[in-house]
């Protein structure tokens, strides 16, 4: 079976060129040179604005065009069904305020999703929307089992829902949700599906029309590009949705109606450097399938990655697993299909930020906090130690980096 070249993924990723064991990849990933050199030779040479007829401008326009087409590429979309904008949390309140909702109209929100994906469906209360919460399980007694169930969320679907958003995976649980399952339930009852996937984009393989998703939204800058977000959102909802752009932008580009201002071009250039990174992994381990087909390349690509960030996880679970007191949110082995290595934990009584600081003295980059994820953080009870720790880790960590984080953990929470 072929495992993954580590050494050739990293030496693609000039920033990972440091004694630094950047273990918070969650935050935010390093980019590959394929995506940096496209972004530096826009900038140096094609800083043009778009749409003129002179050739630069029109060199410049299919550049950022590709940009769109590549994340759609990634995806399993088509560029008129993918909306860039400056981070996911921008593209979901753009979302929010797209919906035509009349009063006693209801949506689904939970308490274990980033706020992204909860803040800007709560605000339309005030013009009369029901919002209703869908709670995770598990709690701060039983972390293991803290997760969304369908179960919570049947009696809070009726005839009058009409959108229901949740979490791929949490970034703070590291816990997978089937997106399939709960969306055919989800539009069973009639309603539509918003799914936050920018924990679960950099750890395996999207495909968005086989869980037939009605928007999903990821964030780029987590998944190996530039600072940007991107929203999927399915030609017939488009079609459902207010338009935010002006009005008179037309259709033959649905998907601009959503992209108000328009996008970084020098950042959106970059995007197809994520295709050509992952097509460079795939030429490094299958010389012989370079013919295949695209979207199966990219899949190849992400099995080995998520091979090898299951024995990260493993490997660091196993160290957390013998620590005095230490609970650890989500799936407890690191091979559990539904466990992403975004792995958090605390210890009663202790202040979460005194493990970060004690190793940053150790060159290790991992952070503590609620991580945007507040109302979770509120029902497992633990601002009060200013919430988890987290490290978090993506297919170009190795497995010298993760020991070197369970010796310092051993270290530091010895006692
Ligand atoms: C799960 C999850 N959703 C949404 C977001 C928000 O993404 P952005 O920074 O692109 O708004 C984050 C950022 O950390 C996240 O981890």
């Amino acid at each position: 079976m072929t495992t993954l070249d580590v050494s050739f993924c990293r030496r693609q990723f000039p920033a990972l060129d440091t004694d630094w064991a950047l273990l918070d990849n969650a935050g935010g990933s390093v980019t590959p040179r394929q995506v940096t050199a496209r972004v530096t030779e826009h900038l140096t040479r094609r800083m043009v604005q778009l749409g003129a007829s002179y050739p630069l401008s029109e060199e410049s326009t299919h550049c950022v065009m590709q940009g769109r087409e590549a994340v759609a590429a990634l995806i399993g979309a088509s560029r008129d069904e993918v909306v860039l904008g400056a981070s996911t949390t921008q593209n979901l309140g753009l979302l929010s305020r797209s919906l035509r909702l009349s009063p006693g109209d209801e949506i689904v929100v939970t308490n274990l999703d980033h706020e992204s994906n909860v803040g800007c469906w709560r605000r339309l209360e005030a013009s009369g929307v029901v919002v209703r919460e869908w709670c995770a399980s598990g709690g701060a007694e039983d972390p293991a089992g803290v997760e969304l169930r369908l179960s919570e969320l049947e009696p809070l679907l009726n005839s009058k829902t009409r959108w229901v958003c949740f979490s791929h995976c949490s970034n703070l649980v590291g816990g997978v949700h089937d997106v399939a399952a709960l969306t055919e339930r989800i539009h069973a009852a009639g309603a539509k599906a918003c799914v936050d996937g920018v924990a679960y984009a950099p750890h395996r393989l999207i495909d968005v029309k086989a869980w037939n998703v009605d928007a999903y939204a990821f964030s780029l800058y987590k998944t190996y590009g530039p600072h940007l977000g991107a929203l999927y959102l399915r030609r017939d909802v488009q079609a459902e949705l207010e338009p935010q752009n002006h009005f008179f932008i037309e259709d033959e580009d649905p998907a601009y109606r959503f992209m108000p201002g328009g996008v970084s071009h020098e950042l959106a250039v970059g995007l197809p450097g994520i295709l050509e990174y992952v097509d460079a992994v795939h030429a490094h381990h299958f010389p012989e399938a370079a013919e295949a087909p695209l979207a199966q390349r990219v899949a190849a690509v992400f099995e080995l990655f998520s091979a090898h960030e299951a024995a990260l996880c493993t490997r660091l679970l196993d160290f957390l697993h013998e620590l005095p007191r230490v609970r650890v949110l989500g799936p407890p082995r690191g091979e559990d299909p539904r466990r992403a290595p975004t792995i958090s934990f605390w210890r009663p009584g202790r202040p979460s930020s005194s493990v970060p600081l004690a190793l940053d003295q150790r060159r290790i980059a991992i952070r503590w906090g609620h991580f945007y994820a507040h109302r979770l953080v509120s029902a497992l009870g633990l601002h009060g130690i200013g919430g988890v720790v987290r490290a978090s880790f993506v297919h170009y960590n190795t497995v010298e980096e993760v020991e070197r984080l369970g010796s310092a953990l051993s270290e530091v929470l010895h006692d």
